[in-house]
């Protein structure tokens, strides 16, 4: 009795973290949808417990007494909820002693691997740091660093650049825009556009045009909404000029509106040719947006820096589709960085429970959001057992647990040399910097650096060679400090 207490507390409280660790980029949990929660939640408990008694009684013999145990193995065929999935049915068939694969139920298999899964999840969190000192030295897998704050006083810095003279641009999502020069208070610009500050909406990301210098051009992405309380991702280019917001054009105004307030991507990135590139989310309509090309949102979309649409786009000439379109079949985009080596283009993108992407984008590919996925629903159900499919891209590497992706940086330059050509991805969710150890284009291992720092927006390699990156509530931006001599 006193046991299944213990579990049930257990079961709820696994269920509360997650619920309110994924709260930013989950569709279901607006305030219309909470009595509906309720539910998934009773439910998600007595699963929870069903599949801990199957485990008790059919698997514990073999593998570790508690599953925590158990995953915290080396996998052997993958932890892919479909690969999980398949090794309780199929990695045991050959076993002589093994009979639950002949007498379980079918749903019992499900429920094990979403058992698993979400245990995976809850080991993730616990494993983190609590106890972090960020004051001073900081010493990671192979190098050490300390931190400068260079930006304060901000809710969410959602996206920075950098302009000529050194000083940075910050957005906020609130709405407010910032530029910092270094030591100084930072000055708010004025002539910003009205911006729809509402679920994950709101400034989002800033872009200085390569010439800025002679052209004064910035663009900025933010969720515009219209008179009937929907918004979309917009795109709007402009002069600054004396802390200003002038010549103001709008470059990209994503149709449909939607009352809707998730995944409006929306990262902006200049190619070595000079191309802006949008990123956009499915703003939470999976099943009409991302593999419709007549629509603009869970798309990748690509400009010139006037706003004009390039002759060489992969579907210019497609019948009823957006011209801007240069890939397609995307959840929500939220990091996008080249390579300036290689010239490859590396994305990162959220997904929903477990599966968030990292991605090479190529022109006119399709990623294959939502008929091919790594995640499953939030609620613990699977909406797709698929994740290949003719004609559809695999991600280089996803996460499982999810992280809630954000920003997306390469290391370059002389500073971090013990870092050179790794990705940096931020984590909502989790809270750190992922370190994406390569070899060439292979993704060959993870640091996670300062965890539980903050909610990590952005995160990008500044014109003077350091990392920057911005966290929320209370929303900073910080500056990574090699220390040549601590290691
Ligand atoms: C008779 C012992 C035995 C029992 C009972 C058993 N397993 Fe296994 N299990 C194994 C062995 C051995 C392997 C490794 C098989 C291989 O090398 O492919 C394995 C592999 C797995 C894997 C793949 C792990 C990986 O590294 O990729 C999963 C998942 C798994 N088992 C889950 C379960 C679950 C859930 C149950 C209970 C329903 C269960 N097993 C019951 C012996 C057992």
């Amino acid at each position: 009795m006193k046991k299944s207490i213990v579990l049930f507390v257990f079961a709820a409280f696994t269920f509360l973290t997650l619920m309110n660790a994924c709260k930013n980029e989950n569709p279901t949990a607006s305030t219309d949808d909470l009595a509906e929660m309720t539910e998934e939640e009773e439910d998600i408990d007595e699963q929870y417990l069903y599949a801990d008694n199957l485990y008790k009684e059919n698997c514990a013999s073999c593998h570790e007494k508690t599953v925590t145990k158990f995953i915290q193995r080396e996998w052997l065929h993958g932890n892919s909820w479909n690969e999980v999935n398949r090794s309780i049915r199929y990695a045991h068939t050959f076993m002589e002693k093994v009979d639950f694969v002949k007498t379980l139920p079918d749903s019992a298999f499900n429920k094990l691997t979403d058992y698993i899964l979400v245990r995976l999840e809850q080991e993730t969190i616990e494993s983190f740091a609590t106890d972090m000192d960020y004051s001073g030295t900081i010493q990671s897998d192979n190098f050490a660093f300390t931190l400068d704050t260079i930006v304060k006083g901000l809710e969410i810095p959602w996206g920075i650049d950098f302009l000529p003279s050194g000083d940075i641009l910050v957005t906020d999502r609130n709405g407010n825009f910032y530029r910092q020069k270094e030591g100084e208070e930072k000055v708010l610009i004025k002539g910003t556009p009205k911006v729809h500050y509402e679920g994950q909406g709101g400034l989002l990301d800033v872009k200085v045009h390569p010439d800025f210098a002679t052209n004064q051009t910035i663009y900025i992405s933010y969720s515009k909404p219209n008179n009937k309380k929907e918004a979309n991702t917009a795109v709007m280019m402009a002069k600054l000029v004396n802390d200003e917001l002038t010549d103001k054009k709008i470059i990209m105004d994503a149709k449909p509106y939607t009352t809707l307030k998730y995944h409006f991507g929306s990262r902006l990135e200049f190619d070595k040719e000079g191309h802006l590139y949008v990123t956009i989310g499915d703003r939470a309509n999976r099943d009409e947006n991302p593999q419709d090309l007549s629509k603009y949102p869970g798309k990748i979309h690509r400009f010139n820096a006037d706003g004009s649409i390039p002759t060489d786009n992969p579907f210019i000439d497609s019948t009823g589709a957006i011209p801007s379109i240069w890939s397609y079949g995307h959840r929500n985009p939220q990091g996008l960085v080249f390579d300036k080596a290689t010239g490859t283009m590396w994305e990162s993108e959220h997904a929903p429970r477990g599966g968030d992407e990292i991605n090479i984008i190529r022109k006119g590919a399709n990623y294959g959001w939502n008929e091919i996925s790594y995640g499953i629903n939030y609620n613990g159900t699977v909406f797709t057992n698929t994740t290949h499919k003719d004609g559809m891209e695999q991600p280089e590497f996803y996460y499982m647990p999810s992280t809630g992706t954000c920003g997306l940086a390469m290391v370059t330059g002389e500073k971090y040399p013990a870092w050179t050509g790794d990705l940096l991805a931020g984590s909502l969710r989790f809270k750190y910097i992922s370190r994406l150890k390569m070899e060439g284009q292979k993704v060959v291992g993870e640091e996670r650096l300062l965890e539980n720092i903050g909610r990590l927006r952005d995160v990008k390699m500044g014109d003077d060679g350091y990392i920057y990156f911005t966290v929320e509530n209370p929303g900073l931006v910080f500056r990574i400090m090699p220390v040549q001599d601590a290691i």
